[in-house]
């Protein structure tokens, strides 16, 4: 289970931070806040995905580190922060409000996949916590 955590890390934390960027490249450069915070995500998830890398680096001992549980928790909170800006930004382009050339079903489409995201990394929070209980029980 460990190691399917972080393999499922380094994939999603990489769709992340491309959907950033390109949600960044493709809205209309005077929605300059909106930009600006699609930047910032695109640099904190990088980071995220180099420190999933760096753990899937470690293994075998990363398996049973207590970083990766501290690990799924940061990455909750940036996840979730993340989904709140998709949504935001798809309602405001269903609702013809911003200036960008990202089609609606795309931006739904990005906010869903995090949501997803966030969903694997709440059944990991589960798990690992389970684990700390008695290892013997999971069954992954
Ligand atoms: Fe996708």
């Amino acid at each position: 289970m460990p190691d399917a955590i972080i393999d499922e890390n380094v994939f999603f934390l990489k769709i992340m931070a491309d959907h950033a960027k390109f949600i960044g490249h493709l809205l209309d450069p005077s929605e300059r806040k909106l930009v600006e915070q699609a930047r910032e995500f695109s640099q904190e998830f990088d980071t995220l995905m180099f420190q999933a890398i760096d753990l899937s680096s470690m293994r075998p001992q990363s398996q049973t580190h207590p970083l990766l549980s501290q690990f799924v928790d940061e990455n909750r909170v940036s996840v979730k922060s993340l989904r709140d800006f998709k949504k935001t930004a798809r309602d405001l382009i269903e609702q013809c409000r911003i200036k960008s050339i990202i089609h609606p079903l795309l931006a739904d489409h990005v906010f869903r996949e995090a949501e997803r995201f966030l969903f694997i990394l709440d059944m990991f929070d589960r798990s690992l916590s389970g684990m700390k209980v008695n290892k013997k029980e999971i069954l992954f």
